[in-house]
């Protein structure tokens, strides 16, 4: 197939990117490139810097399916501008699926997220819960998701919500939970653990990879809204299990982020997807790549510090 990636240079898109060619797609990445740009050239890639914003810029010619995933990806960078992130993550949607409507693309894809939610006391979060989103980025991914949905008689719509993922990508993120307890550990011997009760979803990033090649493979077989996330842990406990793999002292501190919930993947399990991937297997790579030298403890790594150079640089 002939697919549009946006975000395709992030921590998910170049582990996906080379997943898709792999796979025989021809893959056009659209991606503004703020985290760099870390993927292998391929004859059938083509890698456009741009913003999503920009929607008049992106090519759609022959485009069969969008996988859209550039966005801005996390609740404190999300805070840093609140207007781009309601530009990128909503308008951008809208401008996008319209687009692909007008040049008959069949299927989007879009990465939403299971922190949507907000806090659940439930012990299964089911696709049919109420949302309850707490920050501008999880508002937006919601909002993001109504408007897509709102064009499903027009093209095939699928949202995924993921849960937080983990695991080595070339473009790497530490600033996700089982990363950065692992890295933590491994780079101060020291775990900090704000609040630890709250209990989260994970998923492993080749896991995350290969639900969306799911949904390529699946069609207009499924649609709607899909949890993606397979082990429950609280916080503590993924510190306690990363103790296993890098020994370090655990400190708890007070949390003044309260999201807290259980995630059942079950419709998506249904559908016929199985993980492969744990969490475990996620702090195993990172502690192997640490030890081996392949990955450090990056200011690069950590979205946070990255927006607030681009944004201090006036790129975004
Ligand atoms: N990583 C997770 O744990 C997780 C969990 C749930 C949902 N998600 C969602 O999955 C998607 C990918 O996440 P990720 O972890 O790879 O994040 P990431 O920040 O590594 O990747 C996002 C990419 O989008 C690009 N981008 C941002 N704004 C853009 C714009 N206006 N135009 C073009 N490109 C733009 C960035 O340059 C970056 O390469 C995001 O939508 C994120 O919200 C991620």
């Amino acid at each position: 197939m002939k697919l549009l990636l946006t975000g395709g240079c992030g921590y998910i898109g170049t582990l996906l990117a080379a997943k898709l060619l792999a796979d025989g797609h021809d893959v056009t990445v659209v991606d503004t490139k703020w985290f760099g740009d870390h993927l292998k050239r391929h004859a059938r890639l083509q890698v456009l810097q741009a913003d999503v914003r920009n929607v008049d810029a992106i090519p759609m010619k022959g485009i069969e399916a969008i996988l859209h995933l550039a966005n801005v990806a996390n609740d404190p960078c999300g805070e840093l501008d609140s207007k781009l992130t309601w530009e990128v993550n909503v308008l951008a949607s809208k401008l996008l699926v319209e687009r692909a409507i007008e040049h008959g693309v069949r299927q989007f894809i879009y990465a939403s997220s299971g922190s949507v939610y907000g806090v659940k006391e439930e012990d299964e979060v089911t696709e049919e819960l109420s949302l309850v989103p707490i920050s501008d980025y999880n508002k937006t991914k919601m909002i993001s998701e109504r408007v897509l949905l709102s064009y499903a008689d027009q093209i095939l719509v699928q949202c995924v919500r993921p849960a937080t993922v983990c695991g080595l990508s070339p473009r790497m993120r530490l600033d996700l939970s089982v990363n950065m307890l692992t890295m933590q550990a491994l780079a101060n011997g020291r775990i900090t653990v704000f609040g630890g009760d709250q209990t989260r979803p994970n998923i492993h990033i080749r896991d995350m990879v290969r639900v969306y090649q799911h949904f390529l493979a699946k069609g207009d077989a499924i649609r709607g809204v899909f949890n993606a996330g397979f082990e429950n842990l609280s916080i503590m406990e993924i510190a306690e299990r990363v103790t296993e793999t890098a020994p370090a002292e655990i400190v708890v501190t007070e949390s003044d982020d309260p999201r807290s919930y259980r995630l059942s993947s079950c419709k998506l399990l249904a559908t016929g997807f199985e993980p492969a991937y744990t969490v475990q297997d996620g702090i195993d790579e990172v502690a192997e790549a640490f030890r081996s030298g392949q990955l450090t403890d990056d200011p690069g790594c950590y979205n946070i510090k990255t927006m607030n150079r681009v944004m201090s640089n006036g790129g975004a």
